[in-house]
């Protein structure tokens, strides 16, 4: 899919984005278990609607991308709502650049489900670490029941083209792959849903 034509499917869905940032529900948990040792200089890559800021420490500096400038402006009033500095860069991360190691804690949660090259993306997220930062991951993609997955290959396209997004990476293998050492791991939902604790490889 074209990157102009994911950056408008995203942008439409801004507003959706930003109601999830007050609910309780098993999304928020999941959040809130990863994130509560979020500390330090913090990048959080495609950041949405700024679902996260909350979890973070109040002395943190944030430093947070999206390329949907929609997302971006969400992510600002919520940002605002919070009283956090947020230091916001509408961008591609797969093409943007930060200094190697310079963020102590890297985070994603939701995002390599819509990358065209989520391998890539890893790897920027291992090199902006610093070596003894942690890179967070809360990620869906296929699951280890045959069933599910089947479901998942079969509307993989559909969620593609209304989402931007794909139901069927494997998430864990990706992240195997990357130059990052999994230091904990825990999945949920039939094993579609993942949290990751990570460092870069030595
Ligand atoms: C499923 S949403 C998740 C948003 C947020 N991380 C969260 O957990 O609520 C995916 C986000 O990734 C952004 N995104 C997708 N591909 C991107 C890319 N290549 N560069 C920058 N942002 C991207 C979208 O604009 C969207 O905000």
């Amino acid at each position: 899919m074209e990157i102009e034509r994911q950056v408008e499917l995203f942008n439409k869905q801004a507003t959706k984005y930003v109601r999830r940032v007050n609910q309780k529900n098993s999304d928020q948990k999941m959040r809130q278990r990863l994130l509560q040792g979020a500390q330090g200089d913090i990048l959080e890559v495609s950041v949405g609607a700024g679902a996260n800021f909350k979890y973070y420490p109040k002395t943190s500096r944030i430093t947070a991308v999206d390329f949907s400038p929609a997302m971006i402006e969400q992510a600002k009033l919520v940002a605002s709502e919070q009283s956090r500095q947020v230091d916001f860069h509408i961008g591609n991360v797969e093409e943007i650049d930060f200094p190697e190691k310079s963020f102590d804690t890297v985070i994603s949660t939701l995002s390599l489900c819509s990358y065209p090259h989520p391998e890539k993306v890893l790897q920027k997220l291992s090199s902006w670490c610093k070596e003894d930062g942690q890179v967070l991951l809360y990620e869906h993609g296929i699951s280890s029941n045959p069933i599910f997955a089947w479901l998942q290959h079969k509307t993989d396209a559909f969620f593609l083209k209304k989402q931007g997004c794909h139901m069927n990476r494997d998430i864990l293998g990706l992240v195997q792959s990357a130059p990052l050492s999994i230091v904990r791991n825990e999945s949920y939902m039939l094993n579609a849903v993942h949290l990751i604790w990570a460092k870069p490889k030595e």
